[in-house]
């Protein structure tokens, strides 16, 4: 199930790290490839000779000394892991990654990191449930850290409460149902389109909008991650394309991007727009730069052709989504444009709204659904918004 998966367990010091060496070992009969670091203070919990015998590998505890395989430890071994587990995870050790405090090998690993991170908080109830260590399990969150839920149970300290580590069979259930959750679109082809488009005035102007195409361009980099052959199509954007894009296309105008889209349709099975495309364009753009002359001047615009209300009336079993950028009377907007363009789901958000929006990278939207349900998210990152987009995607796919 989880083989040849790099899993690089962090063990922090709390006397449930002896319960992390049934994981480690579990994980390994699984297939993995585990590898062990410690803090100083777990090594008065448990011998890092104990688990380096259960994994066969050396365990690093020390920024500067062992890990002997690694030019730069920290880099080496965040650069081996498709995961990290921080099993238990100390009250302090949250609270140092939720500041990105980096002050030993550990801590220093995580900030080098750039994957998936499953913490596994296991403390005292009133340590666990104190708002400071809430707040930091918040922040995580926020930053995408999957959290473990302690169980309630008998505790070190003889009191019952929360913050048992759950059992080395549940942690290990919940690392691979992350990676079975991995490939849930493989062999689908996933269209998106992202960023504004551009309209020519002409050989130097434009009419442009506000959209930095980070949205679009996390939802492809979700869908290829979730083993997608994505192709996407993108307006003016000065973002980066992620890596493992079927194909990428760069176009201008809302013409350019109806084109690349309707040659992508027939073989897709999805389409997510989420492109801001410009609803007009210059009937005719000059073919010279404009001088300076009168005191006033006047483009006449006309329509563009609607991308996804072509789609929509095209699809046979594409899966089609929209998103609905509004300033106002969100919802009634949206359910509007979800029925007029027959899409299966469309994503609105209030553009307005602080921590929603263009430039910024999290985004607060809801999820509108054909049968009238509406999913309302709180405040998350354009990458966790993408994530639930592509999983709601694949759901429906594989029904
Ligand atoms: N869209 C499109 N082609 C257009 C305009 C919009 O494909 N010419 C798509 C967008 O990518 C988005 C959805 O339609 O997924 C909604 O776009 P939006 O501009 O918010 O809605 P409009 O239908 O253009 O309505 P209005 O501008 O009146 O809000």
């Amino acid at each position: 199930m989880l083989d040849k998966k790099n899993i690089l367990i962090g063990v922090t010091g709390g006397i449930a790290a002896y319960k992390v060496v049934e994981v480690a070992s579990l994980l390994k009969k699984s297939g993995a490839n585990v590898k062990i670091m410690m803090t100083k203070h777990a090594t008065e919990f448990v011998s890092p000779r104990t688990f380096q015998e259960i994994t066969n590998n050396a365990v690093s505890v020390e920024m500067f000394g062992d890990a002997a395989n690694f030019h730069v430890a920290h880099i080496g071994l965040a650069n081996f892991a498709d995961l990290i587990l921080i099993a238990p995870a100390t009250a302090n050790f949250l609270a140092k990654m939720a500041h990105g405090i980096a002050d030993d090998l550990l801590t220093t690993t995580i900030l080098a990191f750039d994957g998936k991170i499953l913490v596994a908080p296991s403390m005292n109830t009133k340590m666990y449930e104190n708002p400071a260590t809430q707040a930091n399990l918040s922040v995580l969150k926020a930053r995408g850290v999957q959290i473990l839920e302690p169980n309630v149970g008998i505790l070190a300290c003889g009191t019952v409460g929360k913050g048992r580590l759950p059992e080395p069979t549940e942690i290990c259930a919940q690392i691979e149902k992350f990676f079975a959750q991995d490939k849930i679109l493989a062999g689908k082809k996933v269209v998106v389109t992202a960023g504004g488009t551009i309209e020519a005035i002409d050989p130097v102007r434009y009419i442009g909008n506000r959209s930095s195409g980070r949205m679009g361009y996390e939802i492809a980099k979700s869908a290829v991650n979730a083993g997608a052959e994505v192709v996407l199509v993108s307006g003016n954007s000065n973002l980066e394309p992620p890596n493992g894009l079927k194909k990428f296309f760069k176009v201008e105008s809302a013409l350019e991007m109806r084109e690349k889209v309707l040659n992508e349709f027939e073989t897709a099975d999805c389409v997510i727009m989420s492109a801001a495309v410009a609803d007009y364009r210059v009937k005719t753009p000059a073919a010279q730069k404009i001088k300076k002359s009168a005191e006033n001047l006047t483009l006449e615009l006309v329509k563009n052709p609607d991308i996804l209300k072509e789609l929509g009336a095209l699809k046979k079993n594409q899966i089609l989504v929209g998103f609905a950028a509004e300033t106002q009377n969100i919802l009634e907007y949206a359910r509007k444009k979800l029925v007029e363009k027959n899409l299966n789901f469309i994503v609105a958000n209030d553009v307005t709204a602080e921590g929603a929006g263009f430039a910024v990278k999290t985004n607060i939207a809801s999820i509108i659904w054909r049968n009238g349900e509406v999913e309302n998210f709180s405040k998350m990152t354009k990458a966790d918004l993408a994530e639930k987009i592509v999983l709601r995607v694949s759901i429906i796919l594989n029904q």
